[in-house]
């Protein structure tokens, strides 16, 4: 029902406020009537709407309910069109994006959960993704050579994730080396992307970012050393989401402009420190010295003798700390 879609969203850009009933009729061309059935049947959705006489309707600045049509209105106009597809408890977002590409999508598109119960991480491992507390995300992308492109879109995303957060008031993050944030000394933030290839061609034609944060989330004891949470429970998650993938389809739509990188740049957690990484088993210390602009970690040894290291193929960490 677009009546529907289109209250939420005048709703959701006016959270904590409220609209005249008169006012929303007007904008949309309805009777008074058909907003008051509309806005029952958002109740009836979850949605928390007060309604006040002479006031009008009011999305409550508590809801923290994700939702396709909230997303949307944060949006920039150009990508109000694109699927977006919610739901409230999923195996994996990254799995539903695969699903949705073997069935024939061919847009670009999001796909939300409010938890994922088989979330996935680099190397095999699990994301803990409980309800509440966090925001995970895929985006498909269909770029030009997915498989060129895939490294570059990690990048992008850590850059596309740092600048809403901050934007959204969150304090500042840190990038690790390549795809991580941190807050505070802890993982709030990994990135898992996924070249999928076209069954018949056998040509990886679509790209999965899969982007999982931890906003409030609540950890068992097992994660709590390694794991943290921004502990900023006011941000506006779909506002959130919808920054990270504009700010994410932008950089993508023009992988020659590599200004992001300076941004990555000024996030690094590990620029100018001493790293230790591991490459097939053996161990390698050296100094991140910078970011070359394919997203590489240039890497100076005791000598001075520089190498590149690319992600997939290296772990690392800090050599004063233990991430
Ligand atoms: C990592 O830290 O190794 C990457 C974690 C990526 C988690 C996100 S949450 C949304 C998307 N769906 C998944 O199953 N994984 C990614």
């Amino acid at each position: 029902m677009a009546l529907k879609h289109d209250l939420l969203m005048e709703l959701e850009k006016s959270r904590g406020s409220y609209l005249s009933g008169q006012k929303l009729a007007e904008q949309f061309q309805v009777s008074r009537n058909a907003v008051w059935k509309a806005i029952n049947s958002l109740r009836q959705d979850g949605y928390q709407i007060s309604s006040r006489t002479n006031s009008g309707y009011m999305l409550a600045d508590s809801n923290k309910q994700l939702s396709a049509a909230a997303i949307r209105a944060y949006l920039p106009e150009h990508l109000q069109a694109m699927p977006i597809f919610a739901y409230r408890k999923i195996d994996s977002t990254n799995n539903e994006a695969k699903r949705l590409i073997s069935n024939g999508m061919q847009d670009d598109a999001l796909i939300i959960a409010e938890s994922q119960s088989a979330g996935r991480g680099r190397m095999g491992r699990s994301f803990y993704s409980p309800p509440d507390g966090g925001v995970y995300l895929s985006l498909v992308l269909h770029p030009r050579s997915a498989l060129n492109q895939a490294i570059s879109l990690t990048t992008m995303a850590a850059v596309a994730a740092a600048a809403a957060l901050e934007s959204l008031g969150s304090e500042p993050v840190q990038i690790k080396w390549v795809n991580d944030l941190f807050y505070q000394g802890k993982k709030i933030c990994g990135i898992l992307t996924e070249a999928v290839s076209d069954f018949e061609s056998g040509i990886a034609s679509s790209v999965i970012v899969g982007i999982g944060i931890n906003i409030a989330t609540e950890f068992p004891d097992e994660l709590r050393d390694i794991a943290g949470s921004l502990d900023s429970p006011s941000i506006n998650r779909n506002q959130l989401i919808a920054m990270i993938a504009a700010n994410l389809l932008r950089m993508a739509a023009d992988p020659a402009d590599k200004s992001y990188l300076q941004t990555y740049r000024e996030h690094s957690l590990v620029l100018g420190k001493q790293i230790i990484y591991w490459q097939n088993d053996i161990s390698y210390t050296g100094t991140a010295l910078d970011i070359d602009d394919q997203g590489g970690l240039v890497v100076a040894d005791a000598d001075g003798n520089t190498t590149v290291l690319h992600s997939g193929e290296i772990s690392l960490r800090l050599a004063e700390q233990k991430h």
